[in-house]
């Protein structure tokens, strides 16, 4: 027989438990029943309809007529009614429609006790953290940031940096060129930079004497990767130029940061080197920070300075006066003006600082690798 409603007349808990669950029971009997959209619809409008829907009928012959002491239990087993009864709906509906469409429904639902998306941070690659710490050394010394194109002309990585054309100085540096260039004057045919170097002379160009700046930036030679070689790497150079500058002022400053950065007990070094662009030009190189400089750990060979006590650091020198005369016009009169520079490779000394044995790794992109620095 179809579940009807009837006026109530016990108000005993157990009485109101037993026709709330009568009616839930019955509707839930009368939905598992439905087989299309028009039984559907009959068996909406039977439990919800407005004007005489089960519901409505509920509300007016249960809580409506109840007794003023009983109408707060009432109201709480009606409302408890109309949640089941809304719900057992709803799962009508998602059935009805996966029956008419075939595919299985999935209903977002709000749930808000379960805990929020946890998004990780993450972590500043380590060669851009060693890269923004050394370049905060020199910030405080006054220097400012400069940068400049990855894709560069041959004048600027080169001509202008004094390697004249055909000159076997660049061949030492493994340039990678840019495809179809040839039909182009040699000075304007496109490369990869090979150094940053090129932005000394673009930010000589753009800013008068005196300057001071570091370029941190991403450099590409014509190496095959291993362990300490990759085709692309990050450099960071700097550019000291104002009247009186002297080699004094380049070991003085080269010092104090590698104090600053390594620590105030490594002592630094320069032994004579050449660079096209500068004259004269050392490298410099830092007491080990592993081993104390002795060469040894405990009884073990000290493998990153290979037993010497010393790592190389940076390629340095003054600014070679052929360099000036590319930019005499906007102030760097080779007579009047004199400078120093320096570059360096980040992903070295970032090996070095993080004791990681594979330059590789940094640039695999292995979470569990990047992880650790976080
Ligand atoms: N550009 C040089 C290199 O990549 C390094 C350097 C920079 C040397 C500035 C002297 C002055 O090897």
């Amino acid at each position: 027989m179809a579940y009807t409603v009837f006026k109530l007349t016990d108000y005993s808990e157990t009485a109101l438990e037993n026709v709330a669950a009568e009616c839930v029971r019955a509707c839930r009997d009368e939905a598992g029943a439905v087989r299309n959209d028009a039984e559907l619809k009959t068996f909406r409008d039977r439990w919800i309809g407005r004007k005489n829907g089960i519901l409505t009928q509920i509300n007016d012959l249960w809580l409506k007529a109840a007794p003023k002491d009983a109408k707060r239990e009432v109201g709480r087993r009606v409302n408890d009614v109309k949640a089941n009864v809304e719900d057992i709906l709803q799962k009508a509906e998602d059935i009805q429609l996966e029956r008419a469409t075939g595919t299985p429904l999935v209903r977002e639902r709000v749930d808000i006790s379960l805990p929020g998306v946890h998004r990780p941070i993450g972590a500043e690659h380590p060669v851009i953290k060693t890269t923004n710490e050394m370049v905060r050394v020199f910030q405080k010394l006054g220097y400012s940031v400069a940068d400049g194109p990855v894709v560069e002309t041959d004048y600027y990585n080169f001509e202008a940096l004094n390697f004249p054309p055909n000159h076997p100085a660049r061949d030492t540096q493994d340039t990678l060129f840019i495809a179809g260039q040839q039909g182009k004057p040699q000075r304007e045919r496109l490369l990869l930079r090979t150094h940053t170097s090129p932005v000394q002379i673009r930010t000589m160009e753009k800013m008068r004497p005196p300057i001071r700046i570091v370029i941190p930036g991403t450099v590409h030679r014509n190496d095959p990767p291993d362990a300490s070689h990759s085709p692309m790497f990050h450099q960071i150079e700097g550019l000291a130029v104002d009247t009186n500058i002297t080699f004094g002022d380049l070991k003085g400053t080269l010092d104090h940061a590698m104090k600053e950065f390594f620590g105030s007990s490594v002592k630094t070094s320069f032994r004579p080197s050449f660079f096209p662009f500068t004259e004269p030009s050392a490298e410099m190189f830092v007491s080990c920070f592993i081993c104390g400089g002795s060469g040894k750990r405990g009884a073990d060979p000290c493998r990153p300075c290979k037993q010497t006590g010393w790592i190389e650091i940076l390629g340095c020198g003054m600014v070679d006066p052929n360099v000036f005369e590319f930019v005499k016009d906007n102030g760097y009169d080779p007579k009047k003006v004199s400078g120093f520079a320096f570059g360096m490779g980040a992903d070295r000394i970032a090996l070095l600082k993080y004791g990681v044995d594979d330059l590789q790794l940094f640039f695999q992109g292995d979470v569990r690798f990047l992880q650790q620095f976080g």
